[in-house]
């Protein structure tokens, strides 16, 4: 069944689920405060590095079944099933997710509330808001009971985002449970694509849904990070961290996801969700008990200061004048996120302490200048480790895996290649005269 649909917020989340929805056949409006991204999507162009999702976004602007627009009252004069996908980012200087986005979105659309609506909140958020927000829309809404919140949490990872939208490993929804009304029914029909591919949906109250997303996140942050603190153990005692790895994730209770040893996890989500997690639990007066959560963040950064120590290493001590090739500043592959970027965050601190920095980076190059404006960028790989002392691979873009050893290694000053990543074939490399330095592994 066809349904009307509002997405507020348009950025990596709601663009994503606005051209998903149009895509499983509902009609859709996005709304965003920003003209100049409206304007863009309005012509059928993403802001942002998304594989697949521009096709996606033309078919349905052409369509018609997808548009966008600024104007908070059209949208909710249109649609009966409004998604909240704006923002919680870090707040400056505390650890405490910011709120003021979504805050925004129920304060805007909730008076407008004429007609029986149901909102759906995807954003990521600190337990307890949306009961906080249900009891604000039934306040200030016009239709006061029949105006529903209920809280659906997105799983999505970027590079995967069209995938994760369109099938989706299992859908959660929480609902107030004091007033449950047509939450379940309504998410149940915008959702029947994938209920009927048996997609599993857990149905449960508010507070758990909240608590799902960012559970699952700080449990796949402290996985990265238990395994890049065995790495620092393999670089003590010189075992190798892709072998045990590869040994302890073909226990399927362990599984070898997310066991990738190498710079450390970075990007718009995990980072700022384990330390909004942490905040919270202070606040409920249980801060003792994600208190594993500080270490976990620990364990990460330092897996930073590891690849600049080490640098600094190998190229004679001081980083001074070195020319040092970083290859990536996304977070990740097949994005051009640099938001809380280890690739970038080591580029950054390379140059500040002296080295002659060249980064590349297939496609975060202008977000990563926008950042730090003086960081040299080459325009390819090759450029960028030209007569190098040391090359790093700091994101695992199929295109620096793929890179000729031989063919790099004539361009070079120095064969000395730290692989950021533990992506890179150390063999080949190792035959074509580089030492080769992964983390956690050989020599490092
Ligand atoms: C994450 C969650 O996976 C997703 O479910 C949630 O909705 C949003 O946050 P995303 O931030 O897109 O998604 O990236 P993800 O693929 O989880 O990677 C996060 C970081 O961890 C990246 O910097 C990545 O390089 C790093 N990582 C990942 C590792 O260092 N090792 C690994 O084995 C896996």
């Amino acid at each position: 069944m066809t349904m009307r649909l509002s997405v507020f917020g348009t950025g990596y989340l709601g663009a994503t689920h606005a051209a998903g929805m149009a895509e499983l056949g509902h009609e859709v409006i996005g709304v965003d405060i920003d003209p100049a991204k409206i304007e863009r999507l309005a012509r059928g162009e993403v802001p942002f590095f998304e594989p697949g999702l521009p096709e996606l976004l033309r078919k349905h602007v052409e369509s018609g079944r997808l548009r966008f627009t600024t104007d908070a009252a059209e949208a909710v004069d249109f649609a009966d099933v409004h998604f909240i996908g704006v923002g919680t980012p870090q707040k400056k200087g505390e650890y405490a997710a910011d709120m003021r986005f979504v805050d925004s979105v129920i304060e805007t659309i909730a008076p407008l509330l004429t007609r029986p609506a149901v909102i759906l909140g995807k954003s990521t958020v600190p337990v307890g808001t949306a009961a906080r927000l249900a009891a604000r829309v039934r306040e200030i809404a016009p239709v006061g009971e029949d105006a529903q919140l209920g809280w659906n949490p997105e799983f999505l990872r970027e590079g995967f985002a069209v995938e994760d939208t369109l099938r989706p490993d299992r859908l959660v929804l929480g609902v107030d449970t004091e007033h449950p009304g047509r939450i379940e029914e309504v998410a149940r029909q915008v959702y029947a694509d994938a209920l009927a591919r048996e997609t599993p949906m857990v149905v449960t109250d508010l507070a758990t849904a909240e608590l799902v997303k960012v559970s699952a996140n700080a449990f796949l942050a402290t996985k990265i990070s238990f395994i890049n603190a065995v790495a620092e153990i393999c670089e003590a005692t010189g075992a190798d961290v892709v072998d045990l790895a590869d040994a302890i994730g073909y226990d399927a209770r362990i599984g070898r996801k997310f066991l990738g040893a190498g710079l450390g996890f970075g990007g718009g989500c995990l980072p700022k969700d384990i330390r909004a997690f942490m905040a919270r639990a202070d606040e409920l007066g249980t801060g003792h008990a994600l208190r594993f959560l500080r270490e976990v963040d620990d364990v990460n950064l330092r897996r930073r200061d590891h690849v600049v120590d080490l640098a600094a290493r190998e190229v004679g001590g001081s980083l001074n004048g070195a020319r040092i090739a970083v290859l990536g500043a996304a977070f990740k592959p097949n994005s051009d996120d640099v938001r809380d970027s280890p690739a970038l965050d080591i580029s950054g601190r390379l140059h500040l302490a002296g080295a002659d920095v060249r980064v590349f980076d297939p496609e975060a190059m202008p977000n990563a200048a926008a950042i730090w404006p003086t960081l040299p960028f080459a325009r390819n790989a090759e450029e960028a480790c030209a007569e190098a002392d040391l090359v790093i691979v700091a994101t695992e873009w199929k295109e620096f895996r793929e890179l000729d050893p031989a063919v790099v290694g004539a361009a070079v000053s120095q064969r000395t290649v730290i692989d950021g990543r533990n992506c890179l074939p150390a063999q080949a490399w190792i035959d074509a005269g580089w030492r080769y330095l992964g983390l956690g592994r050989y020599a490092s």
